[in-house]
């Protein structure tokens, strides 16, 4: 299959939105990362998406809406939802509610409840608006790799496999969606994003952190979403995190870096002058900046073939949590841990 890689506008809209009506596959950007999109109700759509994609059966996908009108029949719409879809869409925020039997299993991976979305991009509402179909789309990278934020990281990693990448530049936020789940009590992140648990509580009146999102899940230990228990965000390299002030943390890094074959900085702006001529790149200065950077900086360190990446990180709470989950899981949670050598 050749893969047409094509610039948002009218006439690429139009066939994307037909493609989709045909069953198929096509990659376009959202605020968050690129999404890989197929109808959501059209069961042999969704299993095209597996197969693009390698991605294991048992992890859902989620289901993108142009408007929450589009979800009628499909899923149990709570009050709490009702809120939170008022104060945060369209925009980075899925969630978890109960389906009904029109969602087929295979997107949700037999769970009954399903994750739904409204993106917050130009494009993904024109194509959503265009096509009129409730579309399922996982980040758009092959399982495994990094998410991409771009179409040529979507054209490397599915090069061959669908016939269309819409190319809307780069995505803003970088890191994907907050995941809450709804289907309990009190909302609980699943996975974090740009809108942080402190967001969500201040609208529904309470929200938890699984505690899951930053460390490993124990031997036999439950995933409250399956995308917690495969690798994931994963760079060849080996990866370490770091966290304290620029010194401390520059200290650390450049005993490791010197004594390393072939290794790799990434580190905030303000502490780019303290690694001299070392090969280091900017992850910006503030935790948002460094979602937006952070899986284009691991495929270029893939593709530099470094051996060794050597990260400078920010305390894994508030607005920082959702590049901190990333960059941690990256890391295999390799997390260090520098602050208490501060001088
Ligand atoms: O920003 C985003 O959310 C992007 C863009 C394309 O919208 N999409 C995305 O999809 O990141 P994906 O498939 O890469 O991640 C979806 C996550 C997975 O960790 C999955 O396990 C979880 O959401 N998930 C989906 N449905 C679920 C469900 N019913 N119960 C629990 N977890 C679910
Ligand atoms: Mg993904």
């Amino acid at each position: 299959m050749t893969t047409q890689c094509l610039p948002v506008g009218e006439e690429s809209l139009r066939k994307a939105a037909e493609l989709f009506r045909q069953g198929q596959v096509v990659a376009f950007p959202t605020e968050t990362v690129y999404g890989l999109g197929a109808d959501a109700l059209n069961a042999d759509a969704v299993r095209a998406i597996f197969e693009a994609k390698e991605r294991p059966a048992d992890n859902p996908l989620i289901v993108h809406v142009a408007k929450r009108e589009q979800l009628e029949g499909l899923c149990q719409v709570t009050e709490t939802a009702q809120k939170l879809m008022d104060a945060f869409w369209p925009g980075p925020l899925t969630m978890l509610l109960m389906k009904t039997s029109r969602v087929p299993d295979i997107t949700t991976a037999g769970l009954p409840s399903v994750a739904v979305r409204c993106p917050n991009h130009p494009a993904a509402q024109a194509l959503l608006l265009e096509c009129a179909l409730p579309i399922a789309a996982p980040s758009a990278n092959r399982s495994g790799r990094p998410s991409p934020t771009s179409a040529a990281h979507v054209f490397e990693d599915m090069q061959g496999r669908i016939p269309l990448i819409l190319d809307g530049g780069a995505c803003q936020v970088g890191v994907e969606s907050t995941v809450v789940d709804l289907t309990g009590d009190v909302p609980c992140v699943l996975r974090p994003g740009a809108i942080t648990a402190e967001d969500i509580a201040a609208v529904a009146g309470a929200c938890t952190v699984a505690s899951s999102v930053m460390r490993p899940l124990k031997e036999g230990e439950h995933a409250p979403s399956p995308g917690m228990k495969h690798r994931h965000y994963a760079p060849k390299a080996k990866m370490t995190v770091f966290i304290g002030s620029d010194e401390a943390v520059a200290k650390e890094i450049i005993a490791r870096y010197d004594a390393a074959d072939s290794a790799a900085i990434l580190a905030h702006d303000s502490a780019l002058p303290l690694y001299g001529t070392r090969r280091v790149f900017s992850l910006g200065d503030t935790p948002q900046e460094g979602a937006h950077l952070l899986f284009q900086r691991l495929r270029e360190m893939d593709e530099l073939g470094v051996s060794l990446i050597l990260a400078q990180g920010w305390e894994a709470q508030g607005k920082a949590l959702a590049v901190m989950n990333r960059m941690a899981r990256a890391a295999a949670f390799d997390l260090v841990n520098v602050s208490s050598q501060d001088s």
